[in-house]
């Protein structure tokens, strides 16, 4: 095997959730460039069908399948549809998930067990699923790779998110240490900021604060993950489990630093930073304005940032 071919993904058969737009989509559009024949699973179904036909215009396999996460029977019944496709199950990328925004002291419950339901159980559900189908099948062996978050780590967000993601990070080594008999490598990737439509509000003032204490110097886009989830999704990473692997420009390392200052232009412009974004939106059929925010998408967001930040 050349050490090229260690990333190689033809013939895998892949299922992404919350793979109809953003971070699921550039997962999904990702292991179909190494090779890989991938499901969309959402419940955003007449977005979910744009994204599997474009992976099919790739000249890969795909399907879109209809399923909430938090649903157990939806959930195995979800595994069936992508195995009744694709015979097997080889890559599963754990992604669906939310945030509720609120200040904590006066959060509704009903938020918080929303957040949980999709970030944690719904993972949990979908890995449980996933693994069952990779130990029936032969030979014995599979890829789960959940999507957490650096708010595991840093207190970023809210309670429930921070508390869901840091919740992913921990259930991934545990279900890593259990299903390692099994051949099938657990782990999880951390991405930071990363303009999708879940920040599609946030204000140029935001992301231009993240650029001045990130090192890399621009903000994340779902391409950024390209290389950390073929890496996990291949025969390059057997031997890593039970991994959180953190990709966020060294985002994590100086958010309590004074702005780094900078020579060098970044690698990445602010132009293409939300290119990807704007493919989404548009993709949704959602405006956006010339710096390809749209403020009503997530007011909840622009809201906090809007206190923080003023307009
Ligand atoms: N955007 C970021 O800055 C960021 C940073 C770190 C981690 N994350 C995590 O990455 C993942 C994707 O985030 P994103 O920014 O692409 O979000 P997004 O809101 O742009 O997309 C999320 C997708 O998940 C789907 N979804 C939501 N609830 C679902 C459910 N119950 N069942 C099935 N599908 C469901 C939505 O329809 C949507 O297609 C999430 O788990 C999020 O917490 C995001």
């Amino acid at each position: 095997m050349s050490n090229l071919s260690l990333f190689d993904l033809i013939g895998k058969k892949a299922l992404v959730t919350g793979g109809a737009v953003g971070i699921g989509r550039g997962c999904a559009v990702a292991l179909a460039q190494a090779g890989a024949d991938v499901a969309i699973v959402d419940i955003d179904e007449k977005t979910g069908t744009k994204t599997a036909e474009e992976i099919k215009s790739m000249g890969r396999q795909s399907l879109f399948v209809k399923c909430d996460v938090t649903d157990k029977q939806q959930v195995q019944a979800m595994v069936t549809a992508v195995v009744e496709a694709f015979d097997q199950l080889d890559i599963a990328v754990n992604n669906a998930g939310i945030a509720i925004l609120g200040a904590d002291e006066e959060l509704p419950q009903a938020d918080w067990d929303k957040v949980i339901a999709v970030n944690l159980t719904g993972t949990f559900l979908c890995a449980q699923a996933e693994a069952q189908q990779m130990i029936r099948q032969t030979p014995t062996e599979g890829k789960i790779i959940n999507i957490a978050s650096m708010s595991a780590r840093i207190a970023n967000c809210n309670a429930s998110y921070d508390a869901s993601k840091s919740g992913v990070v921990h259930m991934t080594k545990t279900l890593a240490v259990e299903w390692g008999r099994f051949n099938i490598n657990v782990n999880c990737i951390s991405p930071s900021y990363i303009l999708t439509p879940m920040h599609a509000s946030t204000p140029v003032a935001v992301r231009q604060r993240i650029r001045e204490i990130t090192p890399m110097g621009y903000v994340e886009r779902p391409e950024d993950l390209s290389g950390a989830v073929i890496f996990l999704a291949s025969a390059a990473s057997n031997y890593v489990t039970g991994h959180d692997l953190l990709v966020d420009g060294g985002h994590t390392l100086n958010a309590w630093l004074a702005p780094l200052g900078r020579e060098i232009p970044p690698r990445i412009s602010p132009d293409q930073e939300s290119k990807q974004m704007k493919a989404d939106l548009d993709k949704m059929g959602l405006p956006y304005d010339a710096n390809g925010i749209n403020p009503d998408l997530h007011p909840e967001i622009a809201d906090v940032f809007r206190q923080a930040f003023g307009d």
